[in-house]
């Protein structure tokens, strides 16, 4: 029988608690990663996999669903058969072990998710051509939904204070390394490598308009009908609802959802409840200084 993800994480059991970050590259990774990384980087997909590349918290779970319901011209039940990291595989995490390859389906719609940033992603996706959806959030808010994830997921390292994990963010030192390098990153080379670049409030604005936008550059033309019902199911709400979309796969121990839920606000702009007036002037400053050179079109006035 194949391991689940979840068995997989059973198993590993308490050797996987908050784990210390190594760099690679220059990119602090968690350890179990770090010390897999030749074998991630090894990693040899198939030319129609799908790539979701993400820095972490910016809405990579949302677009793995949408994207799993676009393959399966929005059949909620053939999207309810498996957790989203059995559906869509963590490509860091489950290609080498602690996460067996056994996690990956078999069938020929694997589709992938990645942190990693775009200089450390397996060069078999380029040389595949593979698509790649990359989702960008707006800073403040994917530092606040971070920080969030940080205190209740166990296997990273402990967010600590609200004010020092800020000026650990604006350093970089994330498990994934910098938020500003990451985005400008894939930014740089999206057409060169034909990715699509979307952002999280342009989904939350219009998810119609973006779920048509994924649709059309996977090459797929679903009935308004579908499209319609597969918004509906991406829904904050739906998905929050939904046990194969919510990460209750995850066992208390590794994700403790009592802490806070993995689909915690869904919101834009949570940010302002965040961070206090002398933080934001002080993390707009920094900010301006690290994105001046590239114009990556967030929108942040809300
Ligand atoms: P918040 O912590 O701000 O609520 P990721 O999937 O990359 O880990 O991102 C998680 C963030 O996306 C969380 O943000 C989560 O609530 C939000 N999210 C997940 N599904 C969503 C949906 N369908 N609509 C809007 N936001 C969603």
């Amino acid at each position: 029988k194949e391991l689940t993800y979840s068995d997989a994480i059973q198993k590993a059991g308490s050797s996987m608690f908050r784990f210390p970050l190594i760099s690679v590259k220059g990119i602090p990774l968690m350890n179990h990663i770090a010390n897999n990384f030749d074998a991630v980087s090894a990693f040899c997909p198939d030319p129609s996999d799908i790539l979701i590349a993400t820095y972490p918290k910016a809405g990579t779970t949302w677009t793995q669903e949408i994207v799993d319901l676009l393959l399966h011209n929005g059949d909620a039940e053939a999207c309810r058969r498996a957790p989203t990291p059995v559906r869509s595989p963590f490509l860091e995490i489950c290609s080498p072990p602690p996460i067996p390859s056994g996690a990956y389906p078999k069938s020929k719609e694997i589709k992938s998710k990645t942190h990693l940033p775009i200089q450390l992603v397996p060069t078999g996706f380029w040389e595949k051509k593979c698509k790649t959806i990359y989702v960008a959030r707006n800073a403040k808010d994917n530092t606040v939904s971070y920080y969030h994830f940080g205190r209740m997921n166990m296997t990273q390292p402990e967010p600590g204070p609200w004010e020092d994990y800020v000026q650990k963010f604006m350093r970089g030192e994330m498990p994934w390394g910098s938020w500003y390098d990451h985005v400008k990153g894939y930014w740089q080379e999206r057409e060169k490598r034909n990715i699509l670049y979307i952002f999280y409030e342009d989904m939350k604005e219009d998810p119609r308009r973006e779920v048509e936008r994924i649709m059309k550059y996977m090459d797929l033309s679903l009935s308004d009908d579908v499209v319609g019902s597969i918004v509906e199911l991406t829904t904050f709400k739906n998905m929050k609802e939904n046990p194969m979309a919510n990460y209750t796969c995850i066992p208390e121990n590794v994700f403790d959802q009592s802490i806070s839920s993995f689909m915690r606000k869904g919101e834009v702009g949570d940010w302002k409840n965040h961070f206090t007036p002398e933080q934001s002037a002080e993390f707009d400053e920094d900010y301006e200084k690290k994105m001046k050179q590239v114009n990556i079109p967030f929108r942040t006035q809300f």
